[in-house]
């Protein structure tokens, strides 16, 4: 992994910080991509602290603004002279600003994904890789207290297996995969629907996350690392959870409707 370069976006900090770290403890250049700039921007000092200055850098970074996306995409190759792993990591959970979580959640993916496909793509120059894509298990099963949160992470879920299903995927050498937890412990949980009773019936929202239990991030790291070393992960929806722990399932192309 020594000479990959990875682009993070939402990582300040809680998934996409600890993806952040684990992609720094394996060699891997990374640029930590967000809207949150003091965050950003202490979570950058520290690593460069801990694995060397020229190995991360922080980029301001909206996904929902895609002159931001491309610039920050425009800056890991400025700066490493490549693009090798896209994590599109960024999300919120707000069904009262149920618009706003769209952009950010669904739109923020798709261009994140076209923006590195665009330049990572073997058959115009590039060198190939891997995107690997943030949704959750709100993507894989219905959730009624957070029916657009479920709705933009069954759109990334889908949009990701549409990519992976490409019969012409050879001449682009790049993977697609996505990585879909249930709840874990970072600041989404603590100020997100779910916790500040905004979702649309409280009281189940907690009694769900009762019965699935909160994972510690760690759990969700290592099973990103799980999916980046798999030999052939394009296609993979990698559900997460507290109980189960990792599951895999491998989509390649659909046969028929
Ligand atoms: N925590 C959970 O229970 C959980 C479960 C399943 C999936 N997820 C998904 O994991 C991802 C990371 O969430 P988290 O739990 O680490 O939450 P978090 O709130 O700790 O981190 C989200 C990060 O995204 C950034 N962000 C938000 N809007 C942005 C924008 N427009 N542009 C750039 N950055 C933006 C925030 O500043 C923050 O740093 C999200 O996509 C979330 O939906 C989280």
């Amino acid at each position: 992994m020594g000479d990959e370069v990875a682009l993070v976006t939402g990582a300040a900090q809680g998934l996409g910080r600890g993806f952040t770290e684990a992609l720094l403890r394996r060699g891997a250049k990374v640029c930590v991509a967000d809207v949150k700039v003091q965050t950003g921007e202490a979570t950058v000092l520290r690593f460069q602290q801990q694995f060397g200055r020229d190995r991360v850098f922080f980029f301001k970074c909206d996904v929902t603004c895609e002159a931001d996306v491309k610039a920050a995409v425009q800056a890991t190759r400025d700066r490493f002279g490549k693009l090798t792993i896209m994590v599109n990591n960024a999300g919120i959970s707000s069904e009262a600003q149920w618009s706003k979580m769209v952009d950010v959640n669904l739109k923020g993916v798709i261009d994140g994904t076209q923006e590195a496909v665009a330049v990572m793509r073997r058959d115009t120059g590039g060198q190939g890789g891997v995107v690997v894509n943030i949704a959750s298990a709100a993507g894989l099963i219905p959730v009624h207290t957070t029916p657009v949160y479920a709705a933009t992470k069954f759109g990334v879920v889908g949009f990701t297996r549409s990519w992976a299903a490409n019969p012409h995927l050879a001449s682009l050498g790049i993977s697609f995969a996505c990585i879909c937890p249930t709840f874990t412990d970072t600041d989404m949980i603590v100020h997100g629907d779910f916790r500040e009773g905004r979702s649309l019936y409280t009281e189940d929202s907690q009694r769900m996350m009762a019965e699935v239990g909160v994972m510690p991030l760690s759990q969700v790291v290592t099973a990103f690392e799980q999916l980046l070393d798999s030999p052939d992960n394009n296609g993979i929806v990698m559900s997460v959870t507290n109980i189960k722990g990792v599951r895999v399932r491998k989509h390649g192309r659909p046969s028929r409707l």
